[in-house]
């Protein structure tokens, strides 16, 4: 029986977030630039070496596993892992395969996912309008996600939307969004937008919106009753009385949930990020590639978490950002 990781700070890694790709086939307006130059093929481990890594997290005692990007959809022959990951859920080393995605691609691959043992998948969906949809995802189209929506519904696949809070754009449309997800049988979270990528032509600030404003909205409408569940996610829940519908809020502004972290994340080249706050990280490319054994690769892992950091810095308040970090989201993949 190997040790678990355990942090610094006493907390055990049981959740490891891995990004596939950098690419998109949208450009979020919070996520990208318009411009985005995005790194050669053989910089990105292959995918036999991502399951390699994988493997060597699960052995370590990693139970849940989120395939993320960029858009983790987009990397080509991206079903032939999550085919092989697929062994980790029969044996019971892992408990969750799930991905996080834009839900471009959920029409073509819905069924292929549910094949692979995935059962719960978060699709982000920040307006249910055409246009708005078009201007927030830059190069998004809405039809096409909301077929994804009922492709994976049809599959099997439970499916939650993670919806980010930006103020003066779909402020007025949150409740709109909520009963949405109740008639369609839809889970929901709602996000606080974090400082992360290039500020320089957006003012992230002025988008920011604590989501306590929208919680005591919501409750206006009915009672809200905490949940003590977590999905092993940074979400906390609450139950809308009248409905009986589940909402989740993630909150890393206004109320920081870093205490109880589970997880650590790998980049497509194989850095490893132990805080998506943070500007530290690790090579675990080199180790991997060093040699045939996992030796090296499990000694740097347990290095690179023995630096976790206590949490982020990301801060509004004062009237101005700070705890930025330069990366763009799709670096380390949310
Ligand atoms: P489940 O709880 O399993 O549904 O997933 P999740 O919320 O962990 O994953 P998802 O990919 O849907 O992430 C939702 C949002 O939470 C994204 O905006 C992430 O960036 C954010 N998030 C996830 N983990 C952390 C974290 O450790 N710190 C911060 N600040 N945000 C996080
Ligand atoms: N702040 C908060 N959430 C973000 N996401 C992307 N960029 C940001 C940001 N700056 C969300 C996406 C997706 C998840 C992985 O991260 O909407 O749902
Ligand atoms: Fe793509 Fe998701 Fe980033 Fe939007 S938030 S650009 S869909 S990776």
């Amino acid at each position: 029986m190997t040790n678990p990781l355990i942090d610094p700070f006493a907390r055990a890694i049981s959740y490891l977030r891995v990004s596939v790709t950098d690419r998109c086939d949208f450009r979020c307006v919070y996520c990208m630039s318009e411009n985005m130059t995005f790194l050669p093929k053989k910089e990105l481990l292959t995918l036999e070496e991502l399951d390699r890594m994988c493997s060597a997290f699960v052995r370590l005692g990693v139970k849940k596993l989120r395939i993320t990007g960029g858009e983790p959809l987009v990397r080509r022959d991206i079903m032939t892992f999550f085919r092989s990951m697929s062994r980790h859920l029969e044996t019971g080393d892992l408990h969750e395969l799930t991905l996080t995605t834009n839900g471009s691609q959920l029409e073509k691959y819905a069924d292929d996912l549910f094949a692979a043992g995935v059962r719960r998948i978060n699709v982000s969906l920040d307006t249910l309008d055409e246009d708005k949809f078009a201007k927030i995802t830059r190069w998004g189209r809405l039809p096409q996600v909301m077929r994804g929506i009922d492709a994976a519904q049809k599959a099997g696949l439970r499916v939650k939307i993670n919806t980010v809070a930006l103020q003066d754009f779909n402020e007025d449309e949150l409740e709109a969004l909520t009963d949405w997800c109740a008639s369609r049988d839809l889970d929901l979270t709602f996000i606080e937008v974090m400082p992360m990528g290039d500020l320089g032509n957006e003012d992230r600030l002025g988008q920011y919106w604590s989501l306590k404003d929208l919680r005591a909205r919501i409750a206006e409408r009915s009672p809200l009753i905490d949940l003590p569940e977590s999905t092993g996610g940074p979400a906390r829940y609450v139950r809308v009385e009248s409905t009986g519908q589940k909402i989740g809020f993630i909150t890393p502004l206004s109320h920081n949930f870093c205490e109880s972290c589970n997880r650590v994340r790998i980049t497509c080249t194989g850095e490893i990020y132990t805080c998506l706050g943070q500007e530290g990280h690790s090579d675990l490319r080199g180790p991997l590639r060093a040699s045939e054994s996992d030796a090296d690769l499990e000694d740097a892992i347990r290095a690179a978490i023995a630096l976790k950091p206590k949490g982020h810095d990301f801060d509004y308040s004062r009237q101005q950002i700070d705890g930025q970090v330069s990366r763009h989201m799709s670096h380390t993949g949310g």
